[in-house]
């Protein structure tokens, strides 16, 4: 079988034709993994030119790929369904994408839709890990197979996980507030700090939380770092579905209680660029103080990214999703083709990651394996990076805007 190594680490989203070509000596280890993915007499129904690497590879070409993304409100999950859609087709698949507003009960009835439609494979990001149970145990019931796409799903039919490593984006936060504010040689100088997480519904969120929280625990310990208002408890910082504005008037809160005093707030935590923008918000408007706040964030969405340029928040943890969804189709591509999912397949993505079968679980005890990509963090000093990926352009203000 063919192999082709494609792209680099910030590879760009223009790389369609992707082969999961790899050792198939055994059978795939999932159990589910169809064997009458009925794709033979659809094999050739998209017969696109680009697709000549993937052309002979019958067992997948032209199955039928349900997407199922959480919302269109936040940024990056347009740019995900984008991104999945048109590789997908780019590689001869058919597809059906669906976005579901945020709400749970919808998600599960635009995955049964698919399942009637008569999907092959699923790739479902949740809007909440543990309330897709009908409509993941239906999906098992009918044998097809069920990636968990960046956010995991509690359920025991998800076959995989594909995601970037989520402890790690919380941890390069943690990191970077310790290296900027020097706290490894802070000595008797305190430094106030508050804290935005993300929705507890989000089996992420509390990977990023705890990340940081981990990596700034000494020195919230030795007292450099304070949190002020005393909410440091995931519950008691997390943001409901990720949004602005609910971050935004916990922030204003926040701020009027216990920092109206002329108290000097020096970093805000942030999970995540939406909760971020809230956060950044309230500091221009509502704090008293003159000094520059550090905000972190995650997902290099462009206003935040406007923000990093104007100075307002200082760095996001960027996370290629056109490199997300290059795994996941290469993945998908090896699961229909009956392969052994192992990290023996990542060459054949070209894109860095980890095959991780310890760390997620889909109910207790029960590993979910995990194709964990690599968060890198950006700053006003890097933005050329994203430039570099092709998915970004730099207009002459010097804001990023994303490529089409
Ligand atoms: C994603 C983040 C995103 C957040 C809100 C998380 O599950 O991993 O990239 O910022 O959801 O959309």
């Amino acid at each position: 079988m063919k192999r082709k190594l494609i792209g680099t680490l910030l590879s760009t989203a223009m790389v369609v034709s992707l082969v999961a070509g790899c050792s198939s000596d055994n059978a795939s280890e999932q159990t589910n993994a169809p064997t009458d993915t009925g794709s033979e007499t659809e094999a050739e129904a998209e017969g696109d030119a680009q697709n000549e690497d993937t052309a002979s590879d019958a067992s997948t070409g032209g199955a039928k790929i349900g997407i199922s993304m959480p919302t269109q409100s936040l940024e990056r999950w347009n740019r995900d369904g984008a991104y999945l859609d048109e590789q997908f087709r780019a590689a001869g698949f058919e597809t059906v994408l669906t976005y579901s507003d945020d709400d749970s009960g919808k998600q599960v009835n635009d995955i049964q839709n698919m399942l009637a439609d008569d999907v092959d494979l699923l790739v479902v990001a949740a809007i909440d890990g543990a309330a897709l149970n009908t409509a993941m145990n239906e999906a098992a019931e009918a044998n097809v197979p069920v990636i968990a796409y960046d956010r995991l799903i509690l359920n025991d039919a998800v076959s995989y996980y594909v995601s970037f490593d989520n402890y790690t984006v919380g941890k390069l936060q943690g990191e970077f507030i310790i290296e900027q504010l020097d706290l490894a040689n802070a000595g008797d100088k305190v430094y106030n700090m508050e804290i935005t997480a993300g929705d507890p519904a989000d089996n992420n969120a509390g990977y990023f939380y705890q990340g940081a929280i981990d990596t700034l625990k000494p020195y919230m310990d030795a007292g450099t770092l304070k949190v002020v208002s005393d909410q440091i408890d995931f519950d008691k910082v997390a943001t409901e579905q990720w949004k602005t504005d609910v971050a935004l008037e916990r922030a204003q809160n926040v701020l009027s209680s216990f920092y109206a005093d002329g108290t000097q707030l020096d970093v805000w935590l942030c999970s995540n660029d939406s909760t971020a923008l809230g956060v950044a918000q309230a500091v221009t408007s509502d704090y008293a103080g003159s000094n520059n706040v550090l905000i972190t964030g995650q997902d290099g969405d462009e206003a935040n990214l406007k923000n990093i340029v104007d100075g307002v928040q200082t760095m996001t943890v960027y996370k290629n999703v056109s490199n997300e969804s290059i795994v996941t189709i290469g993945l998908v591509k090896a699961i229909l083709s009956g392969e052994t999912i192992d990290d023996t397949l990542i060459p054949s993505f070209g894109i860095e990651c980890a095959f991780d079968t310890e760390s997620y679980e889909t109910s207790a005890g029960n590993k979910c394996p995990s194709f964990l990509l690599v968060p890198n963090v950006i700053t006003k000093d890097n933005l050329q990076d994203l430039v570099d990926t092709g998915l970004y352009t730099m207009g002459d203000d010097g804001y990023l805007s994303a490529a089409n």
